[in-house]
């Protein structure tokens, strides 16, 4: 028997400050009609001062390890791109924080797409018996990476955090894991960008190792350092927008190929909640009904690697997925990167996100 991984527990949190579009609008050169009609967001949620990754994560992850009844785990993953310290990784310290012991902790970082690669990993995990039960999160801080002057990022993201609970179970246990697709292309990596804190953008006081921008080791060396804006994410959107919606269709159809799925099949799509109108143009070429795919982002924005279990505890706290549904999920960000996963719905209990 193929040890598979099986959801048992999920769960989610947005920090309390809500930032609305009105809000952006007094600020920056744009206004509640073109962001809500260019990206579908209406309000988005953003951490004060004092909140980090790790705070967000450990409150979603105390939902999801509730809403699985407790019990021991014995691997904590966390996708975030937006770490509380470059090292060390923000895992462990979730993990000691929830009181889960001397467990294997550790972070994924591929933005947007994190956590599908992240429940790939918990799955691996599982079926090589390593690990029996893990509890895998998404969480993100976008809005410290914000640069106040750019009105194209700043509407798109939220914070926020979600987590699930799996086990190893079988195959055809409702909440099994049917499957994934993992891709990435990096020739596309500056199309969603932080540039400066890591070890290509190095900040000696005196400016020196300042990468020119050819992304080349002998780039190093040119005056300048490193400022304040280069710690900001920079993001091409409508190329992202055309690669976000090619990719995440194709390996939604790879994926739905590969466990001999159907598109008439899939009862819910929680993909990746970047632009409404990304998820209804990858639900066209799918053919599913857009009547199928979980919207959140309206009320929590882009929360990057937090925003599939963010929709998917929305969901489940307001009665939309029921058990033995099958979920399609399928995420796109920088990298580039992308991931699709499925899975029987299981009858868990979740409490509303803004709880
Ligand atoms: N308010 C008003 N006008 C704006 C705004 C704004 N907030 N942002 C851009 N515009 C303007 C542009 O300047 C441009 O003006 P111009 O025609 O005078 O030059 C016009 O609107 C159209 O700009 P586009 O960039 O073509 O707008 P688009 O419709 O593509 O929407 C958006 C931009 C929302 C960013 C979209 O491209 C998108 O959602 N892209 C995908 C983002 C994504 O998926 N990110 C995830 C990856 S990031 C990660 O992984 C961390």
């Amino acid at each position: 028997m193929i040890r598979t991984p099986v959801l048992v527990g999920l769960g989610a949190m947005v920090p309390p400050r809500v930032v609305d579009n009105e809000e952006l609008s007094q600020r920056l050169d744009t206004d509640d009609h073109w962001i809500r009609t260019r990206t579908g967001i209406t309000r988005r949620h953003w951490a004060g001062p004092g909140t980090a990754t790790g705070d967000l994560a450990v409150t979603a992850a105390e939902r999801a390890l509730r809403s699985a009844g407790g019990g021991p785990v014995d691997m904590l993953i966390l996708a975030t791109s937006t770490p509380d310290h470059p090292m060390p990784a923000t895992a462990p310290g979730v993990a000691a924080r929830l009181g889960l012991g001397p467990i294997a902790a550790f972070d994924v970082s591929v933005a947007c797409a994190g956590f599908v690669y992240a429940l790939a990993t918990a799955a691996g995990a599982i079926a090589a018996g390593i690990a029996e039960r893990v509890v895998v999160v998404g969480a993100d801080i976008w809005s410290t990476r914000l640069n106040p002057q750019d009105r194209t990022t700043a509407v798109i993201f939220g914070d926020g955090a979600g987590a699930m609970v799996l086990r190893a179970g079988a195959p055809d246990e409702p909440g099994a894991l049917a499957g994934f697709d993992l891709g990435g292309d990096g020739t596309f990596k500056d199309l969603a960008l932080v540039p400066g804190g890591g070890s290509r953008g190095r900040s000696e006081p005196d400016g020196a190792g300042k990468p020119d921008g050819t992304g080349e080791p002998d780039g190093m060396g040119e005056a300048g350092g490193i400022g304040e804006a280069d710690e900001y994410v920079t993001m091409r959107g409508k190329e992202i927008f055309t690669h976000a919606v090619h990719r995440m269709g194709e390996s939604s159809a790879q994926l739905l190929k590969k466990i001999g799925w159907s598109a008439s099949d899939i009862d819910w799509v929680a993909a990746h909640q970047a632009n409404v109108r990304i998820l209804h143009t990858v639900a066209g070429l799918l053919g599913i009904d857009r009547a199928r795919v979980l919207i959140h982002l309206d009320r929590v924005g882009n929360t990057s690697a937090a925003s599939i279990p963010l929709a998917l505890t929305d969901a489940a706290a307001h009665g939309r997925l029921a058990p033995g549904q099958r979920v399609l999920m399928t995420a796109f960000g920088g990298g580039l990167s992308w991931g699709s996963a499925a899975l029987t719905w299981p009858p868990i209990q979740v409490s509303d996100v803004a709880a």
